[in-house]
């Protein structure tokens, strides 16, 4: 069966050049409002569906984005896969600032958010297998259309994911690291879960825009992050549009 892909877009990708806009779709769900509008688009002649996380303008906090509503509202236009951009920061030594990750597991530390769909009267109790969190084949699709350009990136990672909206304290990295992260981010989870209950596809494009809190002497600025973000984006975009090619299936 021929995919038909999502784009959910973090800090820093609000658009994505190149893609002709056919349509801008307002969408409720039973689980309320996605953060923003779909945008159904053509890229490369393949139909793409582009949503924002944090709303455009960015006004959506981690810890306040209506995970539920915008899974279920790509789950509503019928699409069955669904790549994730996250900005995050870096513990292992090679992800600094600029770095691409494609994850390939991850820690959930978040709490308080709506992280299933199965809840309430149901006809049972429902545990979704979980064990490998993103979908291997798309993937190894992201780590092919990155292998295009000279672009660095890792092809696995843990993914930690913290509550926010704060960053951590040093102690907390210094924690994570024990615990087997190599970048920490507030917005992968629930993201992942729920698409996963959906059984749509689902893989993570992690662009690194500082280091994690203590790993320089340096505190974490918001103008550091916004210039790793204008740096680092464009390698986004290209693994993006050198995935989304006429033959991606
Ligand atoms: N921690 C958590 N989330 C983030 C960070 C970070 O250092 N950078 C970007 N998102």
């Amino acid at each position: 069966m021929r995919k038909k892909l999502a784009i959910i877009g973090g800090t820093g990708l609000t658009e994505l050049e190149g893609l002709t806009i056919k349509e801008t779709k307002d969408v409720s769900t039973p689980y309320g409002s996605p953060s923003s509008p779909l945008i159904v688009g053509e890229l490369n002649g393949q139909e793409v569906i582009f949503l924002t996380r944090h709303g455009n303008p960015h006004r959506i906090a981690p810890h306040d984005v209506n995970y539920a509503a915008n899974i279920y509202a790509l789950k509503q236009e019928g699409v069955t896969a669904i790549i994730g951009v996250n900005a995050v920061g870096g513990i292992d030594a090679v992800m600094g600032p600029a770095h691409v990750v494609v994850p390939d597991q991850i820690i959930d530390y978040t709490h308080g958010r709506k992280n299933t769909f199965f809840e309430g009267e149901m006809d049972s109790v429902t545990h979704i297998d979980f064990s490998y969190p993103y979908t291997e084949n798309l993937r190894q699709q992201l780590i092919s259309a990155a292998n295009q350009s000279d672009i660095a990136f890792s092809d696995f990672g843990v993914y930690g994911c913290t509550q926010g909206p704060r960053l951590e304290t040093a102690a907390e990295i210094v924690r994570l690291e024990r615990d087997g992260c190599d970048i920490v981010g507030m917005t992968g989870m629930p993201e992942a879960a729920l698409a996963c209950e959906q059984q749509m596809d689902y893989a993570c494009l992690a662009l690194v825009v500082n280091w994690g809190a203590g790993k320089t002497e340096n505190i974490i600025t918001m103008e550091e992050i916004e210039q790793s973000i204008e740096s680092g984006m464009g390698y986004v975009k290209q693994i993006l549009r050198d995935l989304i090619k006429p033959n991606f299936h």
